[in-house]
């Protein structure tokens, strides 16, 4: 049996649309327009124990809503979720023990207190054999380099910092099950690295389910084989993310150096100039004539350093969101 099974997972929210002026806010005290957003509609899929799943789409498409539904948070307005044979929105304290939630707009520590404090609190909640915890911990401090951080307030700890310790609260009961909600947002490439290393190795080392969505592609392409693409509350695609984007990448960019300054005119026969300062050049060649153009342009002009390239993961996203 899969770890996690949905089935026609539906949450709508009721809106009530607002006209702006005096006369409207008047009427509204009488009459409030109502409209109901479909958030998650008939959603389903399967995720077996261990697999890193990346849940992906654009603003709006329902991602955090079906987290939400997930752990518990919300109620789904229908559908069925299973979860380690639990139903989530029953919110059974042996359900909670098996999860983890981390949001990154989120702050789950307490702000005016060191992690540190938080993590013993937590130690208490969820009933951790203290010799478990020390362990734990320890191996969280150790491969997240935050010895010095854990005993500092909160609320003075970069962005960074903290989100480290946003991971080890919501790891140390040793979740089956871990949902990241756009974990690594604001952080800059260095911590971002060590946060998708951190993952990856909660991952490998406990077997962890985890659930991740990100608008930075990187984080999917880096830690996830399975990826799952929804948009308006619908799921529109469950694979490989490498499957998804190679549909979509039809283009190659090539770089080349020359030797001596080249005029734009013979390059442009080749493909489309990206970028050039008359001795490099960046173009985009369509993928099946990719070997042939670079082939041509070796032979014919004094050529110093090639490099081939496919189209950046963001790129292709941005082309697949726009065709939905
Ligand atoms: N509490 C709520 N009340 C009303 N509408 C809501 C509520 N929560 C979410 N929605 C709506 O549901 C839809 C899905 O929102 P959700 O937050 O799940 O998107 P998302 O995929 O996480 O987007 P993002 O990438 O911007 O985080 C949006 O249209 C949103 O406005
Ligand atoms: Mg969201």
């Amino acid at each position: 049996m899969s770890t996690i099974s949905v089935k026609h997972l539906t949450r709508s929210f009721q809106v009530f649309d607002k006209q702006p002026g005096l006369a409207a806010s008047v009427k509204s005290i009488f009459y409030r327009p109502e409209r109901t957003v479909h958030a998650v509609e008939d959603v389903n899929f399967e995720i077996n124990q261990g697999e890193l799943v990346g849940f992906i789409g654009p603003n709006g498409a329902g991602k955090t809503t079906t987290l939400k539904c997930l752990s518990g948070l919300l109620f789904p307005t229908s559908g069925e979720i299973n979860i380690l044979g639990f139903h989530p929105s029953d919110r059974q304290y042996d359900y909670l023990r098996q999860i983890g939630f981390v949001m990154g707009q989120k702050n789950q520590l307490w702000w005016d207190i060191p992690p540190q404090e938080t993590f013993l609190l937590n130690q208490a909640i969820y009933d951790i054999p203290i010799s478990t915890y020390k362990k734990r911990l320890g191996f969280f401090v150790d491969i997240l380099d935050i010895k010095d951080v854990i005993t500092v307030q909160t609320k003075k700890l970069s962005l960074g910092q903290r989100m480290k310790c946003e991971f080890v609260a919501a790891l140390l009961h040793n979740p089956k099950v871990l949902f990241l909600d756009e974990p690594t947002i604001g952080l800059d490439v260095i911590a971002s690295q060590k946060i998708r290393q951190f993952i990856r190795q909660v991952n490998q080392e406990f077997k962890t389910t985890v659930i991740l969505t990100s608008h930075n592609m990187n984080d999917v392409a880096e830690l996830c084989r399975r990826t799952i693409l929804i948009d308006r509350g619908q799921i529109k695609f469950d694979g490989l993310l490498t499957d998804l984007t190679s549909k979509y990448t039809e283009l190659k960019i090539l770089r080349f150096t020359f030797e001596t300054k080249i005029p734009t005119t013979t390059i442009k026969k080749f493909g489309d100039i990206v970028d050039n300062d008359g001795y490099r050049y960046t173009i985009k060649v369509a993928k099946d004539k990719y070997l042939q153009v670079a082939s041509k342009i070796l032979s014919s002009l004094p050529v110093v350093d090639l490099n081939i390239e496919d189209t950046p993961i963001e790129d292709v996203i941005r082309q697949v969101y726009a065709d939905k």
